[in-house]
């Protein structure tokens, strides 16, 4: 494409668009926002007056006449196959937020159909840009902790307890496929695949604290990666303002790496030079810039035929950890990711 700004459609326009825009303003400075879709007509209308796009509620409508040659597709999980469906048919380059669909069956779909058409497809997943898991691997690859033997993730998420019927899609798990692991822990899956390699196998359990949650509301998966080395996760809403959490930690056998969370987290080395720890980087900047590195990467890939930073084929692996651990649950056993 010989264009140098791309025109996008933002389909959904419910929580994660507010950070989706915030992203394009800030830093996918060559997107214009040129076409909003949602069936409630008050969050079309007021994203349209954020964005001054033209509003719709109905995307086969904005298909026909809207003006765009991309989608960013932001609806609940249920939704993703048949709205990247209908923008593939109508040959729109197509973002489409993680995870890929709530079944492995429906992302198989949306993979193969976008396999038969000439667009860009990209599965958002911001974590793929945050710049402390990057460093990590960066300070792994160069042996800042010597030989990588494990590594633990800690996912805590506040969630309303307050809600009624109809259950918002989140608490369903019809529409969500799952609970807390498949939806928010799937932040934590990524990294923790950038930084150890590949899942191999995992087992888990889970349970549900909250009531109007259909899903599991907490996880703890054991994760062993093809390379041997293994790899906790703990996935957890919470109906209070958490407490400060440790990220991601790895350990090596010279040292370790820690990821702090919460408003003051850092990243630090922990090893024969640094026995006291060195605070290599702050964690948070490059987390609250993520989305717009995210529609950055996109807009380059249709603009400039950039390789993007991680193909849907990569992202499936989200999916399929946090299935694995549904499966895990029913049998007792270690289930394989691939
Ligand atoms: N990357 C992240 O950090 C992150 C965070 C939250 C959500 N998400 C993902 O983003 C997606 C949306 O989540 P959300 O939290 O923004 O949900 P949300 O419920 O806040 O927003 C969804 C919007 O879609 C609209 N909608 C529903 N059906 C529609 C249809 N048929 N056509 C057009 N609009 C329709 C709703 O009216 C609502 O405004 C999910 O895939 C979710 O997993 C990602």
């Amino acid at each position: 494409m010989t264009q140098s700004r791309l025109k996008l459609a933002l389909i959904g326009c419910g929580g994660i668009a507010q950070a989706h825009w915030q992203g394009i303003k800030q830093i996918a400075t060559r997107i214009d926002v040129t076409t909003v879709v949602d069936t409630n007509s008050t969050n079309a209308k007021a994203m349209a007056e954020q964005t001054g796009a033209h509003a719709y509620t109905d995307l086969q409508e904005a298909l026909q006449k809207g003006s765009f040659d991309a989608v960013d597709i932001m609806l609940p999980h249920d939704l993703h196959e048949f709205a990247a469906l209908q923008c593939f048919a109508a040959a729109k380059h197509v973002l489409l937020e993680k995870p890929i669909a709530h079944t492995l069956q429906s992302a198989e779909r949306i993979l193969a159909a976008s396999n038969r058409v000439d667009k860009v497809f990209m599965v958002a997943e911001q974590a793929q840009y945050w710049s402390d898991v990057i460093k990590a691997r960066e300070l792994m690859d160069a042996g800042a902790i010597g030989d990588i033997i494990s590594a633990s993730g800690n996912f805590y998420d506040r969630v309303a307890n307050d809600v009624r019927e109809p259950l918002p899609w989140r608490y369903n798990l019809a529409k969500a496929g799952g609970g807390v692991t498949i939806d928010g822990g799937a932040h934590w899956i990524r990294p923790l695949r950038m930084m150890m390699g590949e899942v191999d196998e995992v087992i888990g359990v889970a349970g549900r604290h909250i009531p109007q949650m259909q899903g599991e509301s907490w996880s703890r998966l054991l994760l062993k990666f093809e390379n041997g080395s293994v790899a906790t996760l703990a996935c957890q809403n919470v109906l209070y303002a958490p407490g400060p959490v440790e990220m991601f930690r790895i350990t090596g056998t010279e040292g370790e790496i820690q990821i702090t969370g919460g408003r003051n987290g850092e990243l630090i080395l922990f090893n024969p030079d640094h026995p006291k720890g060195r605070v290599v980087m702050n964690a948070v900047e490059g987390k609250i810039n993520s989305y717009g590195a995210e529609l950055k990467d996109f807009s380059e890939v249709v603009l400039d035929a950039k390789t993007m930073a991680a193909t849907p084929a990569y992202a499936l692996g989200e999916l399929r950890t946090a299935l694995a651990l549904y499966r895990s649950i029913e049998s007792g056993r270690w289930e394989k990711v691939w």
